[in-house]
């Protein structure tokens, strides 16, 4: 399958993704990172491992629809089976998502539904939870509210910080989005009816 990341900024899952992708068995290929900050670290890493990286800057363009027509036609050259947010720290419009719906996929570093948004170490570390951990999902117009793909799992501990925690399910989010991917390229894990529906092994 043919796979397009979004990022904005240091892209550490862009490149979680393209490691998985150099197994010749991965079922998924990085064609192209897109980025709405031209600055962001990511896109120097993409290519370095000979991938087309291109800032589509927000700051460029009018409107958010404008911004996303410029965003849809690389999109339509390049082509992609499936979308992967990996750090895109833009809200997309219903109508933007819409196009992508089944398609386009993202990491949030919770355990979703709890704590969409920013800041969500910090939060579950407010909340007193003893776990936490990150989700990829189907991207749908509600934001972080699409049907969940997959989850990882860390402990909270005692002397955790925002940053001992963050590091500890970034850790996570390298293993969870490569394994997530290659159950939407794979076709194990679809979108039907707003819901993620997975597939036994006989089908
Ligand atoms: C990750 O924690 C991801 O879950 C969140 O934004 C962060 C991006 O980090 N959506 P990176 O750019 O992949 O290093």
């Amino acid at each position: 399958k043919r796979v397009a990341v979004l990022i904005s900024g240091r892209g550490s899952n862009m490149t979680a993704l393209i490691e998985a992708c150099k197994d010749p068995a991965y079922p998924a290929e990085i064609i192209a990172v897109l980025s709405n900050k031209p600055d962001a670290a990511g896109l120097d890493v993409a290519r370095s491992h000979g991938i087309e990286a291109i800032a589509v800057p927000q700051k460029d363009y009018p409107s958010r629809a404008a911004h996303e027509e410029a965003l849809n036609a690389e999109l339509a050259r390049i082509a992609p089976d499936v979308i992967c947010l990996a750090g895109y720290m833009r809200l997309m419009s219903a109508d933007f998502v819409g196009q992508w719906e089944g398609r386009m996929i993202n990491i949030h570093p919770s355990l979703l539904p709890l704590f969409k948004g920013l800041d969500s170490h910090a939060r579950a570390l407010e909340s007193g939870m003893r776990v936490h951990g990150c989700t990829v999902h189907f991207v749908t117009a509600e934001m972080d509210g699409g049907p969940i793909i997959a989850q990882g799992v860390v402990p909270v501990k005692a002397d955790d910080t925002e940053e001992t925690l963050s590091a500890r399910v970034l850790k996570v989010e390298h293993k969870l989005y490569p394994l997530a991917l290659k159950l939407v390229a794979e076709g194990k894990v679809a979108m039907v009816g707003g819901e993620a529906r997975f597939q036994g092994p006989e089908g």
